[in-house]
Parts: structure tokens; C-alpha cells; sequence
């Protein structure tokens, strides 16, 4: 018996033959599995692009909204304490707490003055994890416990991507503290040079409730391939440019 994904790939072959060449088996599958379930959020002002699931692979509509306005670093909200790292684009679904953000901030810790070439990927996840956890503590709330579960270096058009998957306890977003609460998330940093030349990390972070992980982790999985730092227009404002010009 052949199995409708197997005929459906290769319809897609047959069709994609005539105009170029045939793709990978995976990514014809890869291509099955998020048909009609992905969107794409594009932001000039930082540059950079991804895609994010708007439902998960059984099927179950996620309503993602946008819960922050892709904005300027200046105008951001504070992720941590000392303010550095900052959310600038969130879209978000009330009803499930999946989640997709993108953070930017200063390299910092042990990768600062370092030539990235040499960031390991786990130094990468640390330090992005490590930056968040200090602002909880400030906040008086318990230490998340990040637990990187791997980590990897992909390397695409030139540029570096680390992606790492975590799995975390507890979070602000969830407002029922009345039983303790697991998130599985997947993360992919990269990083461009700002007006001054120094390093700053932009991290797409895809996170849901761990029970629905299963059935979102592929689609978390593109969406961190969809992830593209793209190349800046006039319309690009650099991180470091007037940092502190809140409005
Ligand atoms: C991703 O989001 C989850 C949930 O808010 C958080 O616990 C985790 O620290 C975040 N990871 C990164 C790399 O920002």
C-alpha cells in the first residue's frame, strides 16, 4: 500500500519537475507537514524575517497575534534588568501561551570581545538564558531553570545561526501559577554587526507548554530555518543608534 504522504510528495514532484529541479525528499516532507500553517513576519527597521506556526501539526488552529509591533530598539521593551536585551516583535496566542518573539541586545558575558566566528553554541544559549534569568531574580520572582537541551551552529548565506532547543520552568507570560509549569522552547541567535561596530545578538524564540511541544516541535523547526537576517534598506535604524530615546 502506498501511503498518501509518498503521493502526495510525489505530486509535488511532478509538478515542481517542470519548472526546477526536484527537492530534497525531506524538504518535500518538511513542505507537507507546514502547508498552510505557517505565516511570516518581515521587519524592516531591524531587518529580518521569519516564519511561525498558525496551527500545529494535528491541526489545531493557533490564533497568533501580535502582541508587539515590530519597533526600533530604542522604543522596545526591557527583557532584563540592566535593560540590554529587548523585545522588538511578539506574536502571541492567549488561549495556548505559544509563543514567538524576537529579542535583541549586545553581546555580552563570554562572548563579549570575542571574534563570533569562535562562539560555541552553547556559550550562545547560555548567554542569551543567563541575561534573562538575572532579570527574574531582580524581579524578586524565582530563577527560571534553563536546561539546554542541545545546541548547534548552522551556517547559512554567509551568516551564522545557532539554534538550541531549552526546556524551562515557570514563566511571567503564564498568568495560572496554581500548578507548576514546563515550556519547551527553540531558539536560534544570530548577530550583526551595529554602528559601532561590536557584535548584537537578534534571537527568534519559539515557545509553547511542554505538552504541546510534540505537536508543534517541526513546525518550531522551520520556523527556525525561516529565520533570515536580511539585508538592511534605508529603512534600517541600528540597534545602538540613540539607545535610550524612549518614544
Ligand atoms: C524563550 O521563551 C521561554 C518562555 O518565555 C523562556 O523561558 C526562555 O528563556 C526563552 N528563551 C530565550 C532564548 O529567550
Amino acid at each position: 500500500m502506498v501511503n498518501r504522504r509518498e503521493v502526495l510528495a510525489s505530486k509535488l514532484l511532478l509538478v515542481a519537475g517542470a519548472l526546477m529541479p526536484a527537492p530534497a525528499m525531506a524538504d518535500v516532507e518538511a513542505a507537507t507537514v507546514s502547508a498552510g500553517k505557517m505565516k511570516e513576519l518581515s521587519d524592516n527597521i531591524l531587518a529580518y524575517k521569519f516564519e511561525y506556526p498558525v496551527a500545529t501539526v494535528s491541526g489545531k488552529p493557533l490564533s497568533m497575534l501580535l502582541s508587539r509591533t515590530p519597533e526600533k530598539y530604542s522604543s522596545a521593551a526591557p527583557l532584563t534588568a540592566d535593560a540590554r536585551q529587548r523585545i522588538v516583535s511578539e506574536v502571541f496566542d492567549f488561549r495556548t501561551f505559544v509563543t514567538a518573539s524576537m529579542n535583541v541586545g549586545p553581546a555580552s558575558g563570554v562572548l563579549k570581545g570575542r571574534n563570533p566566528a569562535e562562539w560555541k553554541p552553547r556559550e550562545v544559549a547560555l548567554t542569551v538564558l543567563v541575561d534573562r534569568s538575572t532579570a527574574r531574580t531582580t524581579a524578586g520572582q524565582r530563577v527560571a531553570l534553563n536546561d539546554v537541551q542541545e545546541a548547534h551552529l548552522e551556517t547559512r548565506d554567509g551568516l551564522q545561526y545557532w539554534v538550541y532547543e531549552h526546556i524551562s520552568q515557570g514563566s511571567p507570560t503564564i498568568t495560572t501559577r496554581t500548578r507548576e509549569s514546563y515550556r519547551h522552547s527553540l531558539a536560534v541567535t544570530s548577530w550583526r554587526p551595529a554602528m559601532d561596530g561590536t557584535p548584537y545578538l537578534y534571537t527568534l524564540n519559539l515557545s509553547c507548554p511542554e505538552d504541546l511541544w510534540p505537536d508543534l516541535e517541526p513546525l518550531f523547526r522551520r520556523s527556525a530555518e525561516s529565520f533570515t537576517l536580511l539585508p538592511t534598506t534605508r529603512d534600517y535604524i541600528p540597534p545602538d543608534k540613540d539607545p535610550w530615546l524612549f518614544f
